[in-house]
């Protein structure tokens, strides 16, 4: 297949790349590195040995995403390119909705001209909101509380009715938990500009010895050891269910929201404890305040992926930690050093 991959150099994208060319689908990745560094790509060429085409530009220049589709004609988006940093996105809510919205339109118009009639995109479990039940499921009411958790749940609504106005369209709107890990191989992973926003890249920063301790953002809530839970699944997991969903697509039309979790919730000092027998290194921390907007506990429930798209996330969070610490002991610092 002729694949239109956006955000191809960042975290998520990268993963699913690797898992494309090794299934031997023709890919041309469109990043214009806001959030990732073009070694990320020159690290996937020498993994798979493959190639793939690559245009280096805002998803938000119409005319040019629009010339690059009607030479490249791709069978199917998958749709990873955005802003996703929750505080930044308080501050900046206008370049959060034209990144995000507004890129998303222009994909779509793009594939309107040329002829694309499937898209799978990247959403977030962020766009639930605060639980009313657990696990979330897909019925779950969408109440988002931040403005890129609002992003994200527009671009739903946007992409579902684009979809509705021809009945050869499709859509798969994959609300991912909490990715973490990397790639076995240790040559790709996260490599989060500055100070981590989230918790694993952070203590793994701890464990290198870049930082000096982590800070645990609250004890005092209502879980089995007072830090707050989250679904963690591994980035190998989530790209995998890229891969199902576009199969999926291939005989389905229609939109489909699908949870892809593992089902399953770890606490933050579960997670600390997984991340010192994987690296086998110390990783101090304290008790801080609960941050700002946080959310006791939330988990998937997977069942409808696990049905209907027959994904299963398989691997466990030892394996993340461990992955995590294979990448980041080859890279201590990332790609760019
Ligand atoms: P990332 O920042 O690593 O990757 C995003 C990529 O998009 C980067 O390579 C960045 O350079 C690119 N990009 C940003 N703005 C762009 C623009 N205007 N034009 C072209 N490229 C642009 O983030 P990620 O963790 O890989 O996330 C990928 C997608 O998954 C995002 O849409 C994100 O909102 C979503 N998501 C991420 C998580 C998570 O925890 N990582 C959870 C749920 C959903
Ligand atoms: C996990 C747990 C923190 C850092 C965020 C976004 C969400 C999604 C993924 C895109 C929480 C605790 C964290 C630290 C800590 N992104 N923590 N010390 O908040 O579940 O989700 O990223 O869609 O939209 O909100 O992930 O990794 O930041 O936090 O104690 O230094 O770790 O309080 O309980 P979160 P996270």
């Amino acid at each position: 297949m002729r694949i239109c991959l956006t955000g191809g150099a960042g975290y998520i994208g990268s993963h699913i790349l690797v898992g494309l060319l090794e299934d031997g689908h023709d890919v041309l990745v469109v990043d214009n590195f806001a959030n990732s560094s073009p070694t990320c790509l020159q690290h996937i060429r020498q993994l798979t040995g493959k190639s793939f085409e690559f245009l280096e530009e805002d998803i938000c220049n119409q005319p040019a995403i629009s010339a690059a589709f009607s030479t490249f004609r791709p069978d199917i988006v998958i749709h990873c390119a955005g802003l996703k940093a929750v505080g930044e996105s308080q501050k900046q809510p206008l370049r959060y909705y034209r990144t995000n919205v507004e890129g998303s339109i222009n994909l779509l118009e793009a594939m309107d001209q040329a002829g694309c009639q499937r898209i799978i995109f990247s959403s977030s479990a962020t766009v639930y909101g605060t639980p009313r039940y657990l696990p979330y499921d897909e019925a779950h009411p969408v109440a988002p509380a931040n403005v890129y958790g609002r992003t994200k749940a527009m671009i739903e609504d946007i992409i579902t009715d684009w979809v509705a106005t021809d009945p050869g369209r499709s859509a798969a709107l994959l609300r991912y938990f909490n990715p973490v890990g990397a790639h076995e191989s240790g040559e790709i992973g996260e490599d989060p500009k500055g100070i981590p926003n989230n918790l694993v890249p952070y203590i793994a920063d701890v464990a290198t010895g870049m930082r000096a301790e982590l800070s645990v953002f609250g004890n005092d809530y209502e879980t089995r050891d007072g830090t707050g839970v989250r679904d963690y699944i591994h980035i190998t997991d989530l790209a995998d269910g890229h891969i199902a969903a576009m199969a999926y697509l291939g005989d389905h039309q229609g939109v489909e929201v699908f949870n892809l979790g593992t089902g399953e919730g770890s606490s933050v000092l579960e997670v600390v404890a997984a991340f010192r027998r994987a690296s086998n290194q110390p990783v101090p921390y304290e008790i801080k305040p609960r941050r700002d907007g946080d959310i006791a506990e939330f988990f998937a429930n997977p069942a409808k992926a696990n049905d209907r798209l027959g994904w299963q996330a398989t691997r466990t969070l030892d394996a993340m930690c461990a992955d995590v610490w294979r990448w980041r002991s080859k890279y201590p610092r990332g790609f760019d050093v």
